[in-house]
């Protein structure tokens, strides 16, 4: 691939061994996909954040970066395996709080803004309509390329802090209008509402995606959805379906630019809703933990649960997951002090699928068909999708 003179001299170690190994890495991927250039990014989104994914090789990789590396653009953090400032109330163990902050640690001295969150669009690491970012965690990949406009490939954790590192990403994949059409068309003739609704949704489109060995899906049927519907929707089908990109008629940004598919057409009714809703309730669950912000929680669905709890006390453990910012949002407004007098739980800078919370629960409800996926296949608890109002009841009786 064509390379500039400073992204040569980045190669030949002029700018120091982290830049060097970093434009390494990019040049070999670059060489992989076939990019042409290297291009600029605005941004960057950290993922392998944790400590339980990392461990000690992951820690290494990074501490050796942290030796001359600097991050050259805006760049962000996905969850760590805890709350940094709340972690003993949340069960987590001191060993692996301590080496959780070294991990942070690592990163904070290469100036990555150690916000852990998977929705750094809400809380500034916001790109506009148009714009080369190099993002890692799927669920923020999707609604990145699909509600902004902005566009990403799903990078990997070196890949994305080679990015950081270097300010540049290979120019491939969903970099190029080419690689951006609709290639299956999915027409909705449901009512589709609320964040497990549209949590629904997605899974059943990420499961036709995988069986028709499709990535891209053109919808349309849906009238109106709020942000916290797409977040959770573009979980979903980023979980069941690997997209990383899908176009909403009417929704989102880049629906008019490219054309509507025809072939294949699949539609999706009531009875596929319910069907596909109950394949995320398992029998018998007994319900012992509820989790909201999956992915992290914005300040309206913490503004909702706080109006649901108010007056009331949990009978179960309830953790409410979001991002630091947001959470002090919620602090000045008055909503933390309500959550945390019903007895629930903030739990920033983490969630319920990256804590190391294996097996310590026998059923969760959730409102986030990610978190049904990886309840069970990561922590091995029951699962139950529910409204944000019915996980909230759940967490009361
Ligand atoms: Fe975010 Fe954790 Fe869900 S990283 S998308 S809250 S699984």
């Amino acid at each position: 691939m064509d390379l500039t003179s400073e992204e040569k001299d980045m190669l030949d170690g002029k700018y120091g061994k982290a830049t060097q190994k970093s434009m390494e890495i990019l040049a070999t991927l670059g060489d992989i996909y076939e990019a042409k250039r290297m291009i600029d990014v605005e941004s960057v989104q950290i993922s392998g954040v944790s400590y339980a994914n990392l461990n000690e090789a992951g820690l290494d990789f990074l501490s050796e970066m942290a030796i001359d590396g600097k991050t050259r653009v805006l760049t962000t953090l996905n969850p760590a395996g805890m709350d940094r400032d709340n972690w003993q109330a949340l069960g987590i163990e001191e060993s692996f709080a301590i080496n959780q902050n070294r991990v942070i640690d690592a990163f904070a001295k290469m100036e990555v803004i150690t916000t852990c969150t998977c929705t750094p669009y809400l809380i500034g690491n916001l790109p506009h309509y148009g714009q080369h970012v190099a993002w890692a965690e799927s669920s923020a990949v999707c609604f990145c390329n699909s509600v902004i406009g902005a566009l990403t490939n799903r990078e990997g954790g070196p890949s994305a802090l080679a990015s950081a590192l270097t300010g540049k990403t290979p120019e491939y994949g969903y970099h190029l209008e080419e690689n951006r059409h609709g290639e299956a068309l999915f027409e909705i003739k449901a009512k589709i509402n609320g964040t497990d609704q549209f949590g629904v949704l997605g899974k059943i489109i990420g499961d036709k995606l995988g069986e028709l060995k499709k990535k891209i899906p053109y919808i349309t049927g849906i009238p109106s959805a709020t942000v916290e519907e797409l977040k959770s929707f573009c979980a979903s089908v980023a979980t069941y379906g690997g997209t990383a990109l899908f176009h909403m008629e009417g929704i989102t940004p880049e629906s008019l630019k490219y054309p509507k598919p025809t072939d294949p057409k699949i539609e999706i009714n009531e009875k596929n809703i319910e069907k596909t809703r109950a394949e995320l309730i398992d029998e018998d669950i007994e319900v012992d933990f509820v989790s909201i912000g999956c992915p992290h929680a914005s300040i309206a669905e913490i503004a909702k649960v706080a109006k649901l709890l108010e007056g009331k006390k949990v009978t179960k453990e309830f953790w409410i997951t979001t991002g630091r910012p947001t959470k002090k949002i919620a602090d000045e407004a008055g909503y933390t002090k309500i959550i945390e007098e019903a007895g629930a739980k903030f739990a920033a800078d983490t969630c319920c699928v990256v804590a190391p919370i294996k097996g310590r629960f026998k059923g969760i409800v959730v409102d986030s068909a990610k978190a049904c996926y990886y309840g069970r296949a990561k922590n091995k608890f029951k699962v139950k999708i529910a409204s944000i109002e019915d996980c909230v009841k759940e967490a009361i009786i």
